[in-house]
């Protein structure tokens, strides 16, 4: 048996960590063979629910969980972590404006960033979750100088799930008949789901559909699909993020399936004439807990234009909170 790795997760009382932690507990995102050892971070007035989170943990006696440490501590949270999901993060409040917005979760994943810095393993593969997720996770990688800046992603695999589903639905065919979707950008209603490269049954996507449902239907219903969720169950989407989650650590760490590449929010180094320094989500492939950018897909007009449409928005995020950046 390998020697048990740490795995932190913040906002660990909230909706996602609630179908998060079960299932990295059980082995779905690290592999069968591997213990984890828990970090849960919630603020303060979470740690009764934190402990009943816990409890139920240890009610599974699940053979892979080698401990667990709950705490309202970020220096605790992230000490030797190997692997973090950043999930809490301060939601719209009324009144608040998207700048508030962006201000507000710079505070948390600022202080985050510097603990990670000062407190996690080198190595340490993080993923945000918590919105604005790209933003956010641009934050807290400025603020963790020492660490790669590739080791900072943002969770798109939610999106691209979802792109996957919808073409196949479209088209009568299983899931797995469809391969290298593409979501281009931002975790936003700007976010540019491309059916170019994407392929059902070995055909090309974008081709077995009609322009006009490519742009009317498919590319709204996957940027709209959060708010249709809230609009429809109430609350917000919590088990498909968990669920995307999971696959996204799983494939950075353990490696995409040959032949097909994800969708990851990571830092740009200017391919497809994407500004540099951005957490842009690119095409990836991973292997070897590495993850590269997919080169060399064309890109037509109508892609470019989507494509510059979210960059712009990130850049406007990063701007918004551009002097709490170090
Ligand atoms: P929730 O409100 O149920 O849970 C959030 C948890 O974070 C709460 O327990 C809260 O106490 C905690 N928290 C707040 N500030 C914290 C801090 N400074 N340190 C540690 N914990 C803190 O929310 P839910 O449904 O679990 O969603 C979490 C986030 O994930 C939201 O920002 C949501 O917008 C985002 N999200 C992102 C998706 C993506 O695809 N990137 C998809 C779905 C949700």
């Amino acid at each position: 048996m390998k020697a048990p790795v740490r795995v932190t997760v913040t906002g660990a009382a909230g909706q996602i960590g609630y179908a998060l932690l079960f299932r990295i507990a059980s082995g779905a995102m690290l592999g069968d063979d591997q213990p984890v050892i828990l970090h849960l971070l919630d603020i303060t007035p979470a740690m009764d629910a934190l402990e009943g989170v816990r409890m139920e943990l240890d009610d599974c006696a699940f053979p892979l969980l080698a401990g667990i440490v709950c705490t309202d501590d970020p220096n605790v949270g992230f000490k030797d972590a190997d692997y973090a999901l950043l999930v809490g993060a301060r939601p719209r409040g009324p009144g608040m404006e998207r700048k508030d917005l962006l201000e507000a979760n710079a505070a948390i994943f600022s202080v985050q960033g510097k603990a990670i810095n000062d407190h996690a393993s080198h190595d340490i593969r993080v993923l945000v979750v918590g919105n604005p997720a790209n933003t956010n996770a641009l934050i807290t990688q400025r603020n963790a100088p020492d660490i790669d800046p590739r080791n900072f992603t943002a969770m798109m695999r939610l999106d691209h799930n979802r792109a996957k589903t919808q073409i196949a639905q479209k088209l009568d065919a299983p899931v797995t008949a469809v391969s290298t979707m593409t979501v281009w950008g931002n975790h936003s209603a700007t976010q540019y789901p491309d059916l170019h490269h994407a392929t059902v049954n070995g055909s090309v996507a974008v081709d077995a559909v009609d322009q006009q449902w490519y742009e009317d239907d498919f590319i709204p219903t996957v940027q709209q699909r959060g708010a249709a969720i809230i609009k429809a169950r109430g609350a917000a989407s919590a088990a498909s993020a968990a669920n995307a989650a999971i696959d996204h650590m799983r494939d950075w760490a353990l490696g995409t399936a040959d032949g097909d590449w994800v969708s990851m929010g990571v830092y740009s180094d200017g391919s497809y004439g994407i500004a540099e320094g951005l957490i842009y989500s690119f095409p990836c492939r991973c292997s070897g807990g590495d993850w590269s950018i997919v080169q060399g897909l064309e890109i037509n007009d109508f892609s470019r234009g989507r494509m510059q449409a979210t960059e712009q928005e990130l850049t406007e995020e990063r701007d918004a909170v551009a002097d709490l950046l170090p």
